[in-house]
């Protein structure tokens, strides 16, 4: 798939701007806070349908403005498509070749984006919560299905709070109904998760090795507090009976996939501990790329990448390995840089100079 060209209007620092971008490489560079990671931004939203780290609608609205439009063009398999995203407050609206899409179900899945930010390296050394979200975000944008079993599993464990946090003289069974929800659509978030850190996992071991130079052997570990056996929901079922006491006196669900955590191991020991900040990037960089091949492997479709100011956290070595990478990926990318220099790509790319939420297009064959 390639974006072909993209219009905003008052988002962030882009009052009105109009891109016409290259099929394979465009180099985004211009100096520091000039709207260079705002286009990438951008470009993450329209074709993702979210931004790439959590923010409010309202703040990718031009100050002093109340609504902002990104339309873009987009070439895939699925043919030339026009989609349009409009955010209006908290409201946003993506429109799908003049139509209204009312189902993000209906888009998300439809285009395929990796990013590489700076933030990547939180994915290692952040949160376990950040790397559940990262986890299923990564899921949806593979199979689909899995964004409408969490919404299912989070509504029913809301409803399912919502009677602990009520109901006095609360008996086991007046939370029965909630119980086999929670089991079955839980089980399936769970499953599909052990599945997808399965397929991860070989790419990443493999990048890791090759970009790191040396043999550490990674993981990726997933704990819960339900027995992960064959038969996963009934190891739900049985973990929600045994803790209907608990959740009863905290008011609220006490287990399930919103509360399991991810992690990274190096040489088996917990990456978000011990890992140096090298190591972590390493890790990082390697799932990052790792995305790519699932994306390939399982839906035989090359990715958009989005690369911003990745060269000014890596050490030669790792950059050499990102730019032999980059060479070789035949799909569209999008790199931001403060220099136009550090960017050591093969082949005919588009540059734009980014300066004040303007861009001056140049045209440059290296
Ligand atoms: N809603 C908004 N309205 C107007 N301007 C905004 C809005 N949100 C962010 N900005 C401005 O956009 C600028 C930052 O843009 P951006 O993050 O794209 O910079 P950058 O070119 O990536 O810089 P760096 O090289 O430091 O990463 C800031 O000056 C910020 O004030
Ligand atoms: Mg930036």
């Amino acid at each position: 798939m390639i974006l072909k060209s993209l219009i905003l209007r008052n988002f962030r620092s882009y009052a009105a701007e109009n891109f016409s971008f290259h099929e394979r490489i465009n180099l985004i560079y211009g100096d520091n806070a000039q709207g260079k990671t705002n286009l990438l931004e951008a470009i993450h939203l329209l074709l993702m349908q979210k931004p790439f780290k959590q923010v409010r609608f309202g703040e990718l609205v031009s100050f002093g403005s109340t609504e902002c439009r990104i339309k873009g063009e987009v070439e895939s398999e699925a043919g030339l498509d026009e989609v349009h995203v409009h955010l209006r407050g908290e409201k946003k609206t993506i429109t799908l070749n003049g139509k209204i899409v009312y189902r993000t179900s209906r888009i998300v899945g439809r285009y395929n984006v990796v990013s590489f930010l700076p933030s990547d390296i939180e994915l290692v050394k952040g949160s376990p919560q950040g790397r559940r979200r990262y986890l299923d975000a990564l899921i949806c944008s593979l199979e689909p299905a899995h964004l409408r079993d969490l919404k299912l599993y989070h509504r029913s464990l809301l409803q399912r709070n919502a009677v602990l946090a009520k109901a006095s003289g609360l008996t086991p069974g007046m939370l029965e109904v909630w119980d086999e929800k929670l089991a079955e659509t839980g089980s399936l978030v769970v499953s599909r998760r052990l599945r997808y850190i399965e397929k991860i996992l070989p790419h990443l071991r493999r990048i890791y090795r090759l970009t790191s130079g040396d043999d550490a052997d990674v993981g990726i570990h997933y704990r819960s507090s339900a027995a992960l056996t064959d038969d996963l929901a009934e190891g739900f079922r049985k973990e929600l009976a045994a803790r209907f006491e608990k959740d009863r006196r905290r008011g609220h669900t006490t287990f399930g996939p919103h509360r399991d955590l991810v992690g990274f191991t190096i040489r088996g020991n917990d990456a978000s501990l011990f890992a140096s900040q090298g190591e972590s990037k390493n890790l990082a960089l390697a799932l990052k790329s790792s995305e790519i091949d699932l994306v390939r492997d399982l839906l035989g479709k090359t990715p958009v990448l989005l690369l911003d100011d990745v060269t000014s956290e890596l050490d030669e070595r790792r950059k050499g390995f990102l730019f032999s990478l980059l060479d070789e990926f035949s799909g569209q990318i999008f790199i931001t840089s403060t220099t136009l220099g550090e960017i050591r790509l093969r082949g005919e790319m588009r540059v734009f100079h980014i300066r004040a939420g303007r861009a001056e297009q140049r045209h440059v064959r290296q």
